[in-house]
């Protein structure tokens, strides 16, 4: 007899209300996703490049994880906040790559380097594959002109799967693979037609299955992508959505919840649209029940969390990119409008105008116009919230950046957190307990300073777990 999910996924949802009880969670039960950085992007300023870079120095000389920001998209999702444009000729993208390799060419000889040794590659976006198979090759053949790739363990690409069907979706794949692409991240987000329908997606189930199965046959690692919480989602097509995914050999299921308010540098038609359509907008108790739903099926199919809301089978195949920026600390590099770097103590994001990027990168500037360069406070709360989120705190990496010993900072907190079970701990690691898993977003939110909550105080109820508590 099949599993009733949505009945396994009460105590989940009393939990829930438990901690908006103690404050750990706002009463509106929304969430901010939190985790690739600190302070949030939303709260940085204004700065020049000679103050983007004053006292930087790299941890190690020409090692960088590499993001490549391609700004393209055949049409806008419902839900998308990433920076990008929609249906533009081929003469538009080809002005971009242009620019694009003149930014690459100007970040090197500002770094004093000739080429980036890379320990990762992600090409995102937009979908880095709206580019036309001739137009991936230009880029692919400057981009490893300025990155050696021989030695990077894993090249991935964030991709919507209708540019990887018929004749134009192979081609890509094939010069994917020859320049050593080996991943590929597949937006898929629900394979209930009505749903992508909804979403205003390019693509339905049919073509979404199509796109993998193509990825597989050709041997590349392939992830898969789907977001609860969605208008048109339901309890039930979300556990036929899940258990479907299980099915389809992807070597690894990313899951997202549905965020409504913006947070980078574009606002998704999402937000309009919930203004306007507030009878379609999903409860926070399906959500939370969704949440629960698909980390039960996973578990059932032998999917572990192994990086956050990351299911694979082995852990192998987790991303590189990721692991390295946000549980390793590591420098990354990003190119592109809007592309952010994350560099020792200090995070710089890239104009996101096209006109301003045009003009930067042919007088020979960088591309960076905002950021944030961390006191060492912020450093110590950076180097906790990221690998806290996302893997664990690696005790001596902690000690290594801080030159202090996690036990000596925050002892309250993390004593706190042990005594709700979020956490555990031994001599070399903390890291989120499976029930801590489940709320990270909330639970990181416990060591950001006040000015950078993401929800302000009235939101939440007095109690032991309210992150204003400082
Ligand atoms: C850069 S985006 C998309 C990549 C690719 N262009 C595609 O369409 O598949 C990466 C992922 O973020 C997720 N995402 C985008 N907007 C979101 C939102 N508002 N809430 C939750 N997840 C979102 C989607 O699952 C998406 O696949
Ligand atoms: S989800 Fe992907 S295809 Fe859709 S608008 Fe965002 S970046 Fe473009």
């Amino acid at each position: 007899m099949a599993k009733d999910y949505i009945s396994l996924s009460d105590t989940r949802w009393k939990e829930f209300q438990e901690f908006q009880g103690l404050g750990l969670i706002p009463v509106h039960g929304d969430f901010s996703p939190a985790g690739v950085h600190y302070p949030p992007i939303t709260n940085y300023q204004p700065l020049t490049q000679e103050e983007a870079y004053k006292d930087y120095a790299e941890t190690v000389k020409g090692e960088f994880d590499v993001y490549v920001h391609i700004p393209f998209c055949h049409r806008r999702c419902l839900f998308c906040h990433y920076p990008s444009h929609y249906r533009c000729s081929d003469a538009e993208k080809d002005i971009y790559l242009t620019a694009l390799e003149k930014e690459m060419q100007n970040w090197l000889a500002f770094h004093g380097l000739n080429r980036i040794k890379s320990r990762s590659i992600l090409m995102g976006g937009g979908t880095p594959t709206d580019l036309s198979p001739s137009q991936l090759k230009r880029f692919l053949t400057f981009f490893c002109k300025y990155v050696d790739i021989s030695k990077c363990p894993q090249f991935n690409y964030d991709v919507d799967p209708s540019t990887l069907v018929g004749e134009d979706g192979l081609e890509r794949l094939r010069i994917i693979k020859d320049f050593k692409g080996d991943r590929l991240t597949i937006g898929v987000q629900s394979l209930n037609d009505d749903v992508l329908k909804k979403m205003n997606r390019s693509h339905n189930a049919a073509v979404a299955k199509e796109a993998i199965s193509n990825c597989l046959r050709m041997g590349f690692n392939v992830n898969i992508e789907f977001i609860y919480g969605h208008p048109g989602e339901t309890l039930q097509n979300w556990i036929d959505v899940i258990e479907e995914a299980c099915t389809l050999e992807a070597d690894e299921i990313q899951l997202y919840r549905l965020k409504i308010e913006p947070y980078g540098d574009q606002e998704g038609t999402i937000k309009k649209f919930s203004a306007y359509h507030n009878e379609e907008l999903i409860s926070v108790e399906d959500t939370i029940r969704m949440k629960e739903i698909s980390n039960l099926i996973l578990a059932d199919h032998g999917y572990t969390e192994n990086l956050r809301r990351v299911f694979t089978k082995s852990k192998k195949n987790i991303s590189i990119y990721a692991y390295n920026q946000c549980c390793r600390l590591r420098d990354e590099v990003g190119f592109g409008i809007s592309a952010f770097s994350s560099l020792n103590d200090r995070f710089l994001i890239n104009t996101p105008d096209f006109e301003d990027y045009y003009k930067r990168v042919a007088k020979g500037y960088l591309a960076v116009n905002r950021g944030l360069l961390r006191s060492s406070e912020q450093q110590i709360r950076w180097s906790i919230i990221l690998p806290l989120k996302n893997y664990f705190i690696d005790k001596a990496l902690f000690k290594k950046i801080n030159k202090v010993d996690i036990g000596s900072v925050f002892a309250d907190k993390f004593e706190l957190l042990k005594k709700y079970d979020f956490i555990s701990e031994t001599d070399k690691k903390i890291e989120l307990t499976p029930k801590g898993a489940f709320y990270s977003d909330e639970i990181v939110h416990v060591f950001y300073e006040n000015q950078h909550q993401s929800f302000p105080p009235e939101d939440f109820r007095t109690g032991c777990l309210n992150p204003y508590n400082q």
